[in-house]
């Protein structure tokens, strides 16, 4: 089901979403007739590659599922005359808890993305995309799948596109709905078919990425951008956000939880934290105060509500230490226990991960197990500093980052509500150990072991 379409708020600066409140927006009549959809593709096919490549890198465009590499630059990587195919690949995976920007574009603006593929396609030379899409997002992909059949029918996609002597064929890949399979080597591996694990890098998919090709993967929304950067020109486009190289353009906040308003905002990134939750979405519920909030989506370290006074943009969240991640804005406020939302945010990555790195397998598991541990009563202060230390041991020790990403918005709870935890420990003489006693054919197999060690 699409969700309910509201006007814009005044603060609202709308660059990927306008025209979404267009009846029938989704279509190609309206995205070229009213939106002047198309132009940005029809400008792309008809420049240089590397002219393309030179717009989108002055215009400071970031990649907006998470990690805020520049665009421009990551496209510049494809080894040039290779003499293999180069793929282009759209991740809307869109699995991080939280967010759902992707979603809105892809649901009432399906177009803005098949016109930012084709500029993007022209700047790396590919022939050839895939838009990886979760299963779940069903309305998204029936709407991609026309989008893409109307763009083939007015010949803007397939062979000799605009007139232009160029080809790009467009296709979408349904993913099974796994977390991991958003990391974009995992993604990779999926769409080859192949379990979704993430791969070892380097090399990395600009070298060899699908089908052991040149690849570039970009989030829904980097590519949704690419249009108006080339029709609106670079200067534009860093206006739009705070007019620097390295916070430019709008961000689509996904605004969830204990707040009088949540939905989806699209605001200059580096909007303040402050603004977007009391001035946009109206603030917290009647009679409560905000606590805190995951700033980034779930993988983020948790902002007090004191800590609120920041810019939502990359450099100014890192320097908070957290993250704009997806820029899922995950609010909660003083009746939530920072334990409880703790343990459902380890149990979370300790059933999306893949299993592949032993300190991920393990030490999500054992992050998730301790905390469930103090949660119902039966911890002791000793499993909190073990849950400290196993989140030290998973940062920054694996083929990709989820590990980090139970590790840190853990790690932030535990550091910044300590109190909460303590309260729940119980002395260690009242409570069993974390690690069940083993009985039976195993105990005399691990007895008889030790023994012949000691021997
Ligand atoms: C566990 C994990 C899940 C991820 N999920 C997504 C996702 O759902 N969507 C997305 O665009 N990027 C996701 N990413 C980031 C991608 O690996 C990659 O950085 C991104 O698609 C690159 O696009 P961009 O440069 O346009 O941001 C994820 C990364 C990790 C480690």
């Amino acid at each position: 089901m699409a969700q309910k379409l509201r006007p814009a708020h005044p603060l609202e600066t709308r660059v990927l979403l306008q025209g979404f409140d267009e009846p029938s927006s989704w279509t190609i009549d309206v995205y070229e007739k009213k939106l002047g959809g198309y132009a940005g593709a029809r400008k792309a096919v008809a420049m240089a590659p590397d002219a393309i490549i030179t717009e989108v890198k002055n215009s400071g465009l970031r990649g907006l599922g998470g990690a805020g590499f520049p665009a421009g630059m990551k496209w510049s990587f494809i080894p040039k005359n290779s003499g293999k195919p180069v793929y282009l690949v759209c991740n809307a995976d869109e699995g991080e808890p939280g967010t759902f920007k992707d979603r809105q574009i892809m649901e009432h603006m399906p177009h803005r993305l098949v016109d930012g593929m084709i500029s993007a396609a022209s700047a790396i030379g590919s022939e050839t995309g895939y838009i990886y899409v979760r299963c779940e997002l069903r309305l998204a992909i029936e709407r991609l799948e026309k989008a893409i059949e109307e763009a083939y029918a007015k010949g803007y996609l397939g062979k000799n596109i605009f007139g232009s002597g160029r080809n790009f064929d467009l296709t979408v890949h349904p993913g099974a709905g796994s977390y991991i399979c958003g990391e974009e080597t995992a993604l990779i591996e999926s769409l080859e078919g192949d379990r979704g694990q993430p791969r070892l890098k380097p090399p990395f998919p600009a070298v060899s990425g699908a089908f052991g090709c040149p690849t570039v993967v970009n989030n829904v929304a980097t590519l949704a951008n690419v249009p108006g950067i080339l029709l609106n020109g670079a200067e534009w486009f860093l206006k739009l956000g705070q007019n620097t190289p390295r916070s430019a353009g709008t961000f689509v906040y996904s605004v969830s939880g204990d707040v009088k308003n949540p939905g989806f905002y699209e605001l200059p990134l580096g909007t303040n934290l402050n603004v977007l939750l009391n001035e946009v979405c109206g603030g917290p519920l009647p009679g409560r105060k905000f606590k805190a909030c995951y700033p980034g989506g779930s993988s983020s370290p948790l902002l007090t509500a004191d800590e609120f006074d920041v810019k939502m943009d990359f450099d100014s969240l890192a320097a908070k230490g957290t993250m704009l991640g997806s820029g899922a804005v995950i609010v909660l406020d003083d009746r939530r226990s920072i334990p409880e939302v703790c343990m459902r945010t380890a149990r979370f990555y300790a059933h999306e991960s893949c299993g592949q790195c032993v300190p991920c397998r393990e030490g999500t598991k054992w992050t998730y197990l301790m905390i469930k541990r103090l949660v119902k009563g039966e911890g002791t202060q000793a499993d909190i500093d073990k849950a400290l230390q196993a989140c030290a041991n998973m940062a920054g020790k694996t083929i990709c980052v989820l590990s980090d990403a139970c590790a840190m918005p853990v790690t932030s709870m535990i550091k910044k509500f300590r109190a909460e935890f303590e309260a729940l420990a119980r002395p260690a003489s009242e409570v069993t150990p974390a690690v069940p006693k083993v009985s039976g054919q195993l105990a005399e197999l691990m007895a008889a072991v030790r023994e012949r060690q000691t021997r």
